[in-house]
């Protein structure tokens, strides 16, 4: 058992043998409930049984599927909602506190969304970092394609005037296997620490879904942490060290038992240089080639966005001339015969504040959406295989240039083809993905019954949420 939980040190901490020590009733009695496969999946969490419907006060209320629904079902929506029954007016809310529409066109007003999450926004379980969306990327994210005011909403004290909770929506068009639904991508949920546990989530869930019911848009993705009823999809994080003395330093990446910091150092270093010919930025001209391939290559996955070429332009192309700092980086690789585009790859920058420390932040790029024509030919697991390595060691080298100190990525798309090779370490974190008012058979988040990457299997994923 003592094994079994070092796999997965995100249940351990839960359930308090972070130590391995696993001689106290109460781990022993919570173990007991768990199921093997629960453990190894990350399925047990929140220190409830996660798997019990009745504990789930809000959600069982809800169109998603409960928990150990295992057969096949033929896929489609919970419920088909009346427009004319959907209320006109938000729910109530508990007084001293009002509903607002957020215009993150307003400087002042994105500030506002941008200080409540700094606070208040994800923090890993022993609360040393801090996810700091900046401003720059709040806008990337929440005025993209087809984004409306109505769908980014805010509570606010009513004397203050400060804002104490958000939650936002843009538009997605997601495939899921063989249909396409206009949905809605739920993002950034935040409550003021001070709020917490008084059962206002719910009601900022509930008036996001009254908000996108008004648009007629009747199904949504999200994604989170935390087990709800129920993933369609559970990935994981893997980290790559880029600067692993900094790493080190602010207690994310602990020296492993019998090593030197100096053997640690050497073991992440990169060449200076990238090796694959023809790489370089993506331009304004790549943008047709871009979507052309990245539509192809998301064939592959059973869920994923149809792309647009103006999202693909919002998305991956940086304007020089935009005021915003840049928070995506995309590159392409031409043929140097034919001038084609043969392959891209992005990647996207979160900071995280670090509580308590010497160093004030940690600068993590994300691995974000990529392609490579060799999976759109005939070819062998060996040729993706080593073709996606390169790609993603040249991400890494680019990565480390623009000062980046960790790289992150998750166990989707293809990942699990280069993760482990290019030294990416796996996490404790761990993400689901959920669907509202959409059932759906699981799909592979690229980790096997043991949580650990898988190879054979990779993932059915091929969404990227920020
Ligand atoms: C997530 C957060 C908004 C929840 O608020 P809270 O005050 O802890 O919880 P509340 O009392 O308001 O509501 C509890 C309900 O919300 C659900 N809930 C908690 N986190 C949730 C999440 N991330 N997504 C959806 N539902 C969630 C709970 O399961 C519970 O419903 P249940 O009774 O059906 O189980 C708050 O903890 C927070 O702001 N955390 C930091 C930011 C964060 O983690 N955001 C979510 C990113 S995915």
């Amino acid at each position: 058992m003592s094994d079994l939980l070092s796999l997965n040190p995100a249940l351990a901490q839960q359930l308090g043998v972070a130590d391995g020590d696993l001689s106290s009733k109460q781990a022993t009695d919570a173990l007991k409930k768990l199921s093997l496969e629960d453990i190894m999946t990350g399925l047990a969490a929140n220190g409830k049984n996660a798997k019990d419907m009745a504990s789930y006060k809000f959600w069982q209320t809800q169109p998603v599927p409960k928990f150990g629904e295992k057969a096949e079902i033929e896929e489609g929506p919970f419920k088909i909602v009346d427009l004319e029954k959907v209320p006109k007016e938000p729910g109530p809310l508990v007084d001293g506190f009002e509903w607002v529409t957020m215009d993150l066109t307003n400087d002042e007003e994105i500030k506002e969304v941008f200080d409540l999450l700094y606070g208040h926004y994800v923090e890993d379980n022993e609360a040393m970092f801090r996810f700091n969306y900046s401003v720059s990327f709040l806008r990337w994210a929440l005025l993209s394609p087809g984004w409306s005011k109505e769908w980014h909403v805010g509570v606010r004290a009513s004397a203050s005037r400060k804002l104490v909770a958000f939650i936002s929506a843009v538009p997605i068009a997601l495939r899921v296997r063989n249909k396409v639904l206009h949905a809605s991508e739920v993002n950034f949920l935040c409550i003021h620490k001070k709020l917490r546990s008084k059962r206002l989530a719910p009601v900022l869930i509930k008036e996001i879904t009254r908000r996108c019911y008004l648009q007629k848009i009747w199904q949504a993705i999200y994604t989170a942490g935390v087990v709800l009823p129920t993933p369609v999809s559970t990935t994981r994080y893997y980290h790559r060290s880029l600067d692993w003395q900094k790493l080190n330093d602010v207690g994310f990446s602990p020296l492993p038992h019998g090593s030197k910091p100096q053997y640690q150092i050497l073991k992440y270093k990169l060449p200076n240089n990238t090796a694959t010919k023809g790489l370089r930025p993506m331009e304004e001209k790549d943008v047709d080639a871009v979507l052309d391939l990245l539509q192809k290559y998301l064939q592959r996955f059973d869920m994923a966005p149809v792309f647009t070429r103006e999202e693909v332009v919002h998305w991956l192309l940086y304007k020089k001339d935009s005021p915003d700092e840049q928070v995506a980086w995309s590159y392409v690789v031409e043929d140097p015969t034919t001038k084609t585009i043969t392959d891209f790859f992005s990647f996207y920058c979160i900071e995280s504040s670090v509580i308590n420390s010497k160093h004030t932040s940690i600068r993590a790029a994300y691995l974000y959406y990529y392609a490579t024509t060799v999976a759109l030919q005939p070819h062998t697991q060996a040729q993706l295989k080593e073709r996606l390595n390169s790609l993603v060691n040249d991400a890494l080298i680019l990565a480390k240039k623009l000062k980046f100190d960790v790289f992150n990525a998750l166990t989707l798309m293809d990942n699990a083809l280069f993760l482990e090779q290019q030294k990416f370490g796996a996490g404790d974190g761990q993400l689901h993905y959920y669907l509202y008012n959409y059932k759906a058979n699981p799909i592979a988040g690229g980790v096997d019954h043991m949580n650990r990457v898988d190879e054979k299997g990779c993932s059915g994923i091929g969404v990227v949420m920020l």
